[in-house]
């Protein structure tokens, strides 16, 4: 069992990568919906948060392999819940794609979007003064993002107003990169996509996540077999929530998920 998490909804994009990486995996997601959002709460805060969820994963669900699907955990708490954990359990976090952007950059110029908590993080800090070279990498926090993702209202002209705002100086001055730095964004794409067209890429490391779980899972996957994973949806808080956003947000389409959902989502008491 591999069980991925997240303060709320946003963690789905990483499950929806990771289930069609390993689609006879039995995968478990847990929104922590009682507490969303982090981004806007402190690192020991976070840090209880992520702890109770973890071990909850591996004590009540059998899960052998976490994957925090969400920046700002993994920035405030990783290493903490890799410590608290038995060895044998693989920990996967996910930090924002500042690497394969900056190594894309044409203009020597990116940017990273991510949560308050995220943005000023060390961890962040660290990871670009590490991978971003000579590429100017900034920084935009933003506050209330995860939130309006949370009430799958992505089509508010009001939000699609602020992202421009946001995004215009950034681009208007070069950067041809903009890092999503929060698994909540990857559904906002549809949003940003139009204000970057033609001038920056979005980054999103979906993808490369769940590349990272199929090296864990070390052939567990078997390809041979015509076994199809389950998949255990799990929120601490409105698990209904959680079955509406799957749909809404259009993962529930996903063939390796539609086989997988045995039951709807279960409360959690975590
Ligand atoms: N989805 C989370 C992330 O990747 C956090 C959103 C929030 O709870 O503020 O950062």
């Amino acid at each position: 069992m591999i069980g991925v998490f997240d303060s709320g909804i946003g963690g789905l994009s990483v499950l929806a990568a990771i289930a069609r990486a390993l689609p006879r995996s039995d995968l478990a997601y847990l929104a922590d919906t009682a507490h969303v959002p982090y981004g806007d709460k402190d690192d020991v805060y976070i840090r209880e948060r992520v702890l109770r969820i973890g071990r909850y994963l591996v004590e009540r669900q059998e899960c052998r392999q976490i994957v925090v699907a969400c920046n700002t955990a993994t920035a405030a708490a990783v290493a903490a819940l890799r410590e608290s954990l038995p060895r044998i359990i693989d920990v996967v976090g996910v930090e924002p794609g500042v690497k394969p952007a900056a190594a894309a950059s044409k203009s020597g110029h990116i940017a990273v979007l991510a949560t308050e908590s995220t943005a000023r993080s060390e961890r962040l800090a660290r990871l670009i003064r590490q991978h971003a070279g000579p590429v100017r990498v900034d920084i935009l926090p933003c506050p209330g993002w995860a939130t309006k993702v949370e009430s799958l209202q992505l089509d508010d002209p009001d939000f699609a107003e602020t992202a421009r705002r946001l995004l215009e100086p950034v681009l208007a001055v070069g950067a041809d990169h903009i890092v999503l730095g929060c698994t909540h964004y990857a559904f906002l794409a549809p949003v940003l996509e139009p204000i970057v067209a033609g001038r920056a890429v979005l980054v999103d490391v979906a993808d490369a996540v769940a590349r990272q779980c199929q090296r864990l899972a070390g052939g567990t996957d078997d390809e041979a077999s015509d076994r199809r994973g389950s998949l255990t949806l799990l929120a601490t808080a409105y698990p209904e929530r959680l079955s509406r956003a799957l749909s809404v947000l259009g993962v529930l389409g996903q063939e390796s998920f539609a086989a997988r959902l045995a039951s709807p989502a279960i409360l959690a008491d975590v």
